[in-house]
């Protein structure tokens, strides 16, 4: 399956704190834990069962010591350290546990306030999810805030989703008064580029009556995109009028079955005065007009023609969406698509 071969994130770094998180990747229940570090924190994704006697380990507990922190299954207490490897069995303490005495591991990181995690190695070079994608460098620009949007757990799939957030022309229909007006409803859908690694959209333009939180007047705004990942996009706009505001936000979705998902915003903006917690009620308020008529697609995964022939008609303003159906095509997706 190559989804289990790709990046996905999986919890909000500030989640993992202290105690163990569960939490389900592609059908695999998953432990996350944190070990304190002197170069820095470690997150770790393990499989969320114990292999003594099966107990799951997220109901255990973090221990920190001087020997490092460790990880204690709730069952017998069995002690992991941060290589996955027993260190400690408390009912025979003198036992000194062989390798094989190991929790499975999986590879995590965090990146953009995210834990990440890929289930098994890449059999070819896929998608390069950890990258940073330029549209989206709050890092390499001064000034930039982020703030992380989420969770937003929603019942339809991570491709039906990433479509909604590609798509201009359904604002002045679902956002009217915000990010359009259905008097206003024409879009330009810019240009198109497609490539191995995903596709870029520039010059795509909306009418918005009030792009900003600071905007006077509405104006034609441009967007770029960029996906380069199939559960995953960036968006960014730039304020008409010279004026100095800048958005750039990128949607990162863990995708929870074939019809199902959980959905973050980063959120990176600069020179908007608006609060942290202005940005994170509109962002609320924006995804709660989605999230009825997202749901209310049927069917739920996404038709590409993998499985039956596309049963949905296209419009001109949906070279995007197109362009989006054939790279999931190209790179196999099965999950979230028919
Ligand atoms: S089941 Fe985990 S220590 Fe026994
Ligand atoms: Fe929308």
């Amino acid at each position: 399956m190559v989804e289990k071969q790709l990046w996905h994130p999986v919890a909000a770094s500030r989640e993992v704190r202290d105690a163990p998180l569960a939490c389900t990747l592609l059908g695999e229940p998953l432990v996350l834990w944190r070990e304190p570090g002197h170069g820095g924190d470690r997150v770790h994704a393990w499989a969320d069962r114990c292999p003594h006697r099966g107990a799951r380990l997220s109901l255990g507990r973090v221990l920190s010591g001087v020997r490092g922190a460790r990880l204690e299954c709730p069952y017998h207490g069995w002690q992991f350290g941060g290589e996955g490897r027993c260190q400690h069995v408390p009912a025979a303490p003198d036992f000194v546990p062989p390798a094989g005495h190991a929790a499975q591991m999986f590879e995590a990181c965090e990146r953009h306030g995210l834990v990440w995690v890929r289930l098994a190695a890449p059999e070819s070079a896929l998608a390069p999810v950890l990258a940073e994608p330029p549209l989206f460098a709050p890092g390499g620009e001064a000034g930039w805030r982020v703030v992380l949007c989420g969770p937003y757990e929603v019942a339809t799939s991570a491709p039906r989703l990433v479509e909604n957030f590609l798509d201009l022309s359904h604002f002045g229909f679902v956002h009217e008064g915000w990010l359009g007006e259905r008097g206003h409803a024409q879009v330009r859908t810019g240009v198109v580029e497609e490539g191995a690694a995903g596709l870029a959209v520039r010059d795509a333009q909306a009418w918005q009556p009030r792009a900003y939180a600071g905007a006077e007047q509405g104006a034609w705004i441009a967007y770029r995109y960029e996906v380069q990942h199939p559960y995953a996009a960036v968006l960014r706009k730039d304020a008409a009028n010279g004026d100095p505001v800048s958005n750039a936000i990128a949607l990162f979705i863990r995708p929870d079955a074939h019809e199902r998902c959980t959905a973050w915003f980063v959120m990176a903006t600069l020179g908007d005065a608006s609060s942290d917690r202005d940005l994170l009620a509109f962002q609320d308020t924006v995804f709660a007009q989605d999230r009825p008529v997202v749901e209310s697609q049927t069917p739920r995964a996404l038709p590409i023609g993998r499985t039956a022939p596309v049963t949905e008609v296209h419009g001109p303003a949906d070279r995007v969406s197109s362009a989006y159906r054939r790279y999931l095509n190209r790179l196999g997706i099965t999950l979230g698509t028919t």
